[in-house]
């Protein structure tokens, strides 16, 4: 389906993407576009059909999936209770690139949320999975359309790599803008727990929250780990961060982020090194950095994301630049790293996680 600015021509009832929500209702997967990155689809609400996700994935049984919306109001009869910060983010974020764990309802079966009684809902912003959503009329579980431990899909060749011959369906909605995961964010108690940063930013939540009696102030689960043994729970609060992830074939080196020729002068070290073990090297990185490598290294795999201070752009191809180096054969990535605190924490969390260290 098109979507053209935000916006996409309604199809009539003769279009494919009936067919597909015909599927899904009828008990089978449907891979989805959303603005962040591909969803793997399954009726939320039927524990048979969800867990052929599991399977067709490799995904382990205990990491719980998201149930996807078409509007606000179906979250409704899914959660037990919207707390104060959950309405405020819901207003503020959604439709938009942000989840909500809240306490779940009997409605929601034990193998969506893997049997914790917590269930993460999204409300996405992308015109073709609303319409989608729309249509099938039932809330989607839907983890990333990639098999477990690989790069999320941001495009529909992705999705046809990783999952072609597994599922029948898959909606083409162009390239997901984004480029990684919705902010997932744990709105059970007084004080919301940042499970997952995203394109939604703590400060950008923190905003939302001031309006609140008491202005609660978002965590995030590195400071709760750490003040309270968040993780040591059973079953842990956020089960999908002990899992390496969003991982390419290649090893990743990260080039520090200090100054322009200190980083150019670790790269042409790393660079040699490699090459003279006979690896092929690819550089994911700004204009202005492949254009200090270019002329020593010509023949290297470069992929750009435009200036260096442009981070939506490096987070939005990040997934895209990691499976482009695999499908090239390249064995290290050298990738320019950020040390803010917006934006860039989502992509060093991801880069990291990538790269198997933790963040
Ligand atoms: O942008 C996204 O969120 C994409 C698109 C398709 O919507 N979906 C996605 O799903 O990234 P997935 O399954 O790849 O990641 C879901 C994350 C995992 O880290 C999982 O552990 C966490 O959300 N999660 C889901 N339910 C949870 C719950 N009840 N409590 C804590 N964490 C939960
Ligand atoms: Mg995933």
């Amino acid at each position: 389906m098109e979507k053209s600015k935000g916006k996409i021509h309604k199809p009539d009832s003769s279009h494919p993407i009936y067919t597909a929500a015909n599927a899904l209702i009828s008990g089978k997967l449907v891979a989805f576009p959303t603005e962040t990155v591909y969803g793997l689809g399954a009726n939320a609400l039927d524990d048979n059909a969800v867990k052929k996700i599991y399977q067709v994935k490799g995904r382990p049984g205990d990491n719980p999936l998201i149930v996807h919306v078409a509007n606000k109001g179906r979250i409704l009869p899914l959660v037990k209770e919207l707390t104060l910060p959950a309405k405020a983010i819901m207003d503020r974020f959604m439709p938009g690139p942000i989840t909500l764990v809240c306490k779940k309802s009997s409605l929601v079966p034990d193998e969506t949320t893997a049997g914790l009684d917590t269930v993460a809902v999204r409300m996405p912003s992308h015109p073709v999975a609303l319409f989608f959503l729309e249509i099938v009329n039932l809330p989607v579980a839907a983890p990333s359309a990639n098999i477990s431990g690989k790069p999320s899909p941001t495009s529909l060749k992705h999705v046809l790599n990783d999952l072609g011959g597994r599922i029948g369906y898959i909606i083409d909605g162009g390239y997901c803008d984004v480029g990684v995961e919705s902010t997932v964010v744990d709105v059970t108690g007084d004080k919301p727990v940042i499970l997952r940063p995203g394109y939604i930013t703590k400060r950008q939540i923190n905003d939302a929250l001031a309006e609140l009696k008491d202005s609660p102030r978002p965590a995030d689960i590195k400071s709760c780990i750490e003040e309270e043994n968040y993780n040591d729970l059973h079953p842990p609060r956020s089960p999908g961060t002990k899992y390496r992830h969003y991982a390419p074939e290649a090893k990743i080196i990260m080039l520090f982020d200090e100054k322009m020729d200190i980083r150019i002068s670790h790269a042409q070290k790393h660079i040699a090194n490699a090459l003279g073990k006979g690896n092929k090297v690819g550089v994911y990185s700004s204009e202005e950095f492949k254009d200090a490598l270019k002329n020593s290294f010509p023949d290297l795999e470069y992929i750009t994301f435009g200036v260096r201070k442009d981070i939506k752009s490096a987070l939005s191809l990040l997934y895209y630049a990691l499976r482009k180096m695999d499908e090239s054969g390249v064995d290290i990535i050298l990738a320019e790293t950020f040390s803010g605190e917006g934006l860039e924490t989502a992509y060093m969390n991801r880069l990291m996680k990538a790269a198997g260290e933790e963040s």
